[in-house]
């Protein structure tokens, strides 16, 4: 079969690689029909993932119908459609009965990452029964790869962590999928305001036809500060991964706020503890659990929640290589998430 593969920084492939095998009683063979590519795929082609080795297939985002499986597996079938979560978990050790999947034992993010991923023909997924999800017929496959990851993570490290109420005012820093994935979602919650902070113009135009009320490029701290007649936000939300905008989110939260980050850091960032130790606020982190898919994908089935928004590029599988340029230069090419087909 042909893969997406990872040769070390800024070096990768499309390339032959065998076709992946039953190895536990628990595993599934997967054909792909669509998948993506994620920021943090880029992450790790700058070498910022070190674990992941020369050699590798990418990818932790997708959705195939099922090749073969295990004795093990008793939910899934040969020939069911399925969502593939970036998250491996086995439902029974300790962090999975928590409900913090992303800590599995035996799991968590492997795909792409530990294991080969999903940028290929065919894909092996351990612990098939607890890290798939089936796909009802006739529904809209793009709107359903972007419940992989960044829906969810938008949604628990963003929305969840934050505790959004009613009537609360929001800022989310970084318009990315991930930024934009939460604004998509913060909105079951009906907050008063969600601001929304980018560099990237065009992002904030779309993040305006996503339910943003407020878009801002420069000065954030002081237009927001402004905004909210000197008081802050009730939840920040960092979504791009680095020191400014943590700081950002320091500057501009109000009393009894919270944090909630979803970057990824590669560098560490200055806690002002001097000005908000008394501000009664709650900072979170978190790694994507994706304990709501099920429910994020009954809302994208009902039609409520329209993710295939998101998708601004299109390419055949074989064309990766090309795709992985053009969402690499996302800024000048205008682009979100690209979906790329297997036929
Ligand atoms: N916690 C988790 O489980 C988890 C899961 C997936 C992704 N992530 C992380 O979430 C982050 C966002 O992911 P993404 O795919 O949306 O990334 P992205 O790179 O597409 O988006 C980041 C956005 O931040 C903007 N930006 C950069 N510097 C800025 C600045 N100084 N001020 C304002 N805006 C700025 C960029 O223009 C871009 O639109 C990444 O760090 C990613 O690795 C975390
Ligand atoms: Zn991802
Ligand atoms: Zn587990």
């Amino acid at each position: 079969m042909k893969a997406l593969v990872y040769h070390g920084p800024g070096k990768r492939g499309w390339e032959e690689k065998p076709k992946p095998a039953i190895i536990n009683s628990t595993d599934a063979i997967i054909r792909i029909t669509k998948t993506t590519i994620c920021g943090t795929d880029l992450h790790i082609m700058k070498g910022d993932v070190p674990e992941v080795i020369d050699g590798l297939v990418l990818g932790h985002e997708g959705i195939g119908v099922i090749e073969e499986v295990g004795p093990g597996v008793s939910n899934f079938k040969v020939g069911n459609k399925v969502l593939i979560s970036c998250i491996t978990s086995c439902g029974s050790c300790d962090s999975c009965k928590k409900g913090m999947y992303s800590h599995c034992e035996t799991g968590g993010w492997i795909l792409g990452r530990l294991i080969n991923g999903t940028q290929a023909e065919y894909v092996r997924t351990p612990n098939a029964d607890t890290s798939l999800h089936h796909i009802p017929d006739g529904v809209d496959e793009e709107a359903i790869v972007m419940l992989s990851d960044i829906l969810p993570t938008g949604f628990e490290c963003g929305v969840l962590k934050g505790e959004i109420k009613p009537g609360d005012k929001v800022a989310i820093i970084g318009a990315g999928p991930i930024g934009l994935a939460a604004l998509l979602t913060a909105q079951f919650y009906s907050p008063a305001e969600i601001i929304m902070v980018d560099s990237d113009e065009n992002r904030l135009s779309i993040a305006k036809t996503f339910g943003a009320t407020r878009l801002i490029s420069h000065n954030a701290v002081e237009e927001i500060m402004k905004l909210t007649s000197g008081k802050g936000v009730d939840v920040a939300i960092e979504a791009v991964g680095i020191s400014a905008t943590f700081d950002i989110c320091q500057s501009i939260i109000a009393a009894g706020g919270h944090i909630a980050n979803i970057g990824v850091h590669g560098k560490s960032v200055e806690l002002h503890l001097e000005k908000l130790w008394s501000s009664n606020i709650t900072i979170t982190t978190r790694l994507v659990d994706t304990v709501t898919t099920p429910m994020l994908l009954k809302i994208v089935l009902s039609g409520k929640l329209k993710p295939e928004k998101l998708v601004t590029h299109r390419f055949a599988l074989n064309e990766i290589m090309k795709a992985y340029d053009t969402f690499g230069n996302a800024a000048k090419e205008k682009a979100l998430k690209v979906i790329l087909t297997n036929n």
